[in-house]
């Protein structure tokens, strides 16, 4: 910066931090702290398990950016990280679910329509070790990222979450790790819940609840 925009750029700063709302610290995610510390800490547990980390419904990036930070930071960059998305919000099928079968109405289960699968990537394209697939996780080829040792699955409606639970379970490594958003209940969202609950109980598995709305499946 050239010497005398340097004192300019200084005070407009701090006109700035002191008589406007610019300064005001924002979060930007939509997950607590508690699951970003847990996805931290279950991504360094399974460090050294063979196997692809995935996240299933990635909106527009913030959590993804957060686990590209964690693997760059950590010297992590030849692992294979893979998000996986509508790109174009929620399946049609899973919306008339909602509103048939879990009492909810087509307002509370909209979302995410401004998203753009060629914006997203281009976001991405630093972060050679991301691979972005445009699926319904419910058909999704999970073969393509098996084995799976830590899959963070965020798409919020019942027979998406159930579906894809038990595809990524079948290809969970031994050590792997699931991760689920919004597993509470009475919310928009508790279709995740009912779906991790179900699960948990068709496999025999125990509920691991973690802050307030994620859901834990260990093999
Ligand atoms: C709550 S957002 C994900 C937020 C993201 N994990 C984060 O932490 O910022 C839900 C995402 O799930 C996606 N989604 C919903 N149903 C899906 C489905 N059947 N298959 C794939 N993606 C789906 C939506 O497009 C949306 O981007």
């Amino acid at each position: 910066m050239a010497t005398l925009a340097r004192p300019i750029y200084e005070l407009a700063k701090k006109l700035a931090f002191r008589y406007t709302r610019l300064g005001v610290p924002a979060y930007p995610y939509i997950v607590e702290p508690i699951e970003l510390a847990t996805l931290v800490s279950e991504l360094d547990r399974v460090k050294d398990v063979p196997g692809s980390i995935i996240e299933v419904g990635v909106a527009w990036g913030q959590t993804t950016r957060f686990i590209c930070e964690h693997l760059v930071t950590s010297g992590r960059c030849s692992e294979r990280y893979c998000a996986i998305d509508t790109f174009e919000s929620f399946c049609p099928k899973d919306v008339e679910f909602e509103i048939k079968h879990r009492g909810k109405t087509r307002e509370q289960v909209s979302g995410f329509g401004y998203l753009d699968f060629e914006v997203w990537k281009r976001n991405f394209r630093e972060f050679k070790f991301l691979t972005a697939y445009k699926a319904d996780c419910s058909t999704f080829d999970y073969s393509l990222v098996a084995p799976i040792k830590l899959a963070f699955l965020d798409v919020d409606l019942y027979l998406a979450t159930l579906n894809a639970l038990r595809q990524i379970y079948a290809r969970l490594a031994e050590g792997g790790v699931i991760l689920v958003d919004d597993v509470m209940r009475p919310s928009r969202w508790d279709g995740a819940y009912q779906a991790y609950e179900e699960f948990c109980i068709e496999s025999g598995l125990p509920l691991q609840l973690i802050g307030n709305k994620m859901g834990m499946i260990r093999k």
